[in-house]
């Protein structure tokens, strides 16, 4: 095969991508040139945790919203790879919501085993895409950061996997530049002892601010106030963790909320989610949706409609996560490889999207979200040769970790689920999640 493949980012996506590619190789195929390119030295994405923060040794913007003392907050059971078990990877089973360290160390157990680390260009961030009209192809730009070099090459298709959760939502709300203390991001958050023994203000009801809430309170704030924009995430929340409507402004150290309360405050975080950014990509090839389970404008979910020989993985908000990229990256690897047809009207393509707009759309509730994107899971690997897994069993451990959370936000990590890919029962971490302060790979597999 003469084709060429250029993938932008080496995130859980990318990745995905990568292995999809090498497992056709490895049962006989005949595949495209593949070439990664990420920006940062390592791979593994949001994963891949630094301490850094606002831009990296190159001036370029650091890609991590991950923190210190991150654990999954979803149990593991609904992400598992159905080519490479946690069983496998870790000789064993491990409890169901591994820190950080963890899960990265299993993300490339994975590709390291597949080996196709050669297969990507670190510390090269893509600056540009543009669509070669006459020659049906694309030119990618790339910054060799090591060496300061620019170079353009060209592919026959482009995969985008640079993720959402990176690049913030930064709104302003008025006395921010008078309050006294630190103004800043979930994105920039990084460790919760900085903010131990302090009063704390929160905007958002999401999983940022649930989860950065909850971290500080395991790490000693004082107190927890969240200011909701709709709806309050109401769950039952320790005594000093407060739950108010929409902020209305700050002054010095007080911030004042719509019903008429104020509260002194120390630091406030911004949980107000993230965009869909693409500086790499022209106004004819640039992903616009919301962070929502139907995207705009991707036919299947991953092709981009105005021309789909670009696509785009784990572009959607996400209950599933690994395994649908997997879904993705096997379905896109087929479409490139010529065994799976993408319609040639346009109008079919946008029908698809529409279709599932209204699909998402018809759900009420979170269950229905869950089940929503199972189905889609289900769809893509119903066209390809990924292993099919119990992905209704996946939904079920979902369906028990809101009913868990329910019972008790600070005490749900403490739950276990069945794996849908090997049938064993995870074991109950041996410390409840509020006492297991030290969060190191060595103390969690200690079980
Ligand atoms: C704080 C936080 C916690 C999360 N926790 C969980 C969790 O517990 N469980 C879960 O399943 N999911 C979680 N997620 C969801 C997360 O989105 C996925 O797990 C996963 O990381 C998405 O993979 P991705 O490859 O699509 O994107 P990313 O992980 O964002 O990877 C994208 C990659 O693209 C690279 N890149 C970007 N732009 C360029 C460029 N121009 N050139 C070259 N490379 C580029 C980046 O450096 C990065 O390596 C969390 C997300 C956040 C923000
Ligand atoms: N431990 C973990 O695993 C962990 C921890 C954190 C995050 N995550 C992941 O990170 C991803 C992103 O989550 P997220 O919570 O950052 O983003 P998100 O789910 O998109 O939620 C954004 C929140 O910001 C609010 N918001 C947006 N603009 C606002 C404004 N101008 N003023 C006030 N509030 C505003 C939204 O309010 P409305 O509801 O009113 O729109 C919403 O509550 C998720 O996939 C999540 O699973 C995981």
């Amino acid at each position: 095969m003469t084709k060429k493949v250029a993938v932008i980012g080496a995130g859980p996506s990318g990745l995905a991508m990568l292995r999809a590619f090498q497992s056709a190789k490895a049962k006989g195929a005949d595949i495209p040139e593949v070439v990664c390119f990420e920006k940062q030295s390592n791979w593994g994405g949001l994963w891949n945790y630094t301490w850094r923060t606002g831009l990296d040794e190159y001036g370029e913007p650091v890609h991590c919203s991950m923190y210190r003392y991150l654990w999954s907050n979803g149990p593991k059971e609904g992400l598992e790879f159905a080519d490479y078990s946690f069983e496998e990877h870790f000789g064993k089973q491990i409890a169901s919501y591994p820190p950080r360290a963890v899960l990265f160390d299993y993300i490339e157990g994975r590709v390291k085993k597949a080996g196709v680390r050669d297969w990507i260009r670190f510390s090269t961030t893509i600056r540009m895409v543009r669509y070669n009209e006459a020659k049906g192809n694309f030119t990618v730009t790339a910054h060799d950061l090591k060496n300061d070099r620019m170079y353009e090459e060209e592919f026959d298709n482009v995969v985008v996997a640079s993720g959402h959760f990176s690049v913030p939502n930064v709104p302003a709300y008025p006395g921010f530049d008078k309050f006294n203390g630190r103004v800043l991001h979930a994105h920039d958050f990084r460790d919760a002892r900085e903010f131990s023994g302090k009063d704390l203000l929160l905007l958002g009801s999401s999983y940022s601010a649930e989860d950065i809430g909850s971290q500080c309170w395991k790490y000693g704030a004082k107190s927890i106030t969240v200011a909701y924009r709709n709806a309050p995430m109401a769950f039952k929340w320790p005594d000093n963790w407060k739950e108010v409507p929409k902020l209305e402004r700050v002054d010095e150290n007080t911030a004042y909320f719509s019903d008429g309360t104020s509260k002194k405050v120390d630091a406030i975080i911004l949980c107000t989610g993230y965009k869909h950014h693409f500086p790499f990509l022209p106004d004819d090839l640039r992903l616009k949706t919301a962070n929502r389970l139907a995207t705009a404008d991707l036919y299947k979910g991953v092709a981009w409609v105005n021309n789909p020989k670009l696509f785009f993985l784990g572009m959607q908000d996400q209950w599933f996560t690994f395994n649908m990229f997997d879904a993705q990256a096997w379905w896109v690897r087929d479409a490139i490889m010529g065994r799976i047809a993408i319609p040639a009207d346009k109008k079919a393509l946008l029908k698809d999207v529409a279709d599932r707009v209204a699909g998402e759309d018809a759900g009420k509730d979170a269950h229905d979200a869950i089940h929503y994107q199972g189905d889609y899971v289900k769809e893509l690997i119903a066209e390809t040769d990924y292993p099919s897994f119990d992905v209704d069993g996946a939904c079920e451990a979902f369906y028990e970790w809101k009913e868990h959370k329910k019972q008790d936000i600070m005490a749900f990590r403490n739950n276990a689920y069945k794996s849908v890919i090997t049938g064993t029962m995870a074991p109950i971490h041996h410390t409840p999640w509020k006492d297991a302060l030290e969060d190191s790979m060595e103390s969690y597999l200690r079980n």
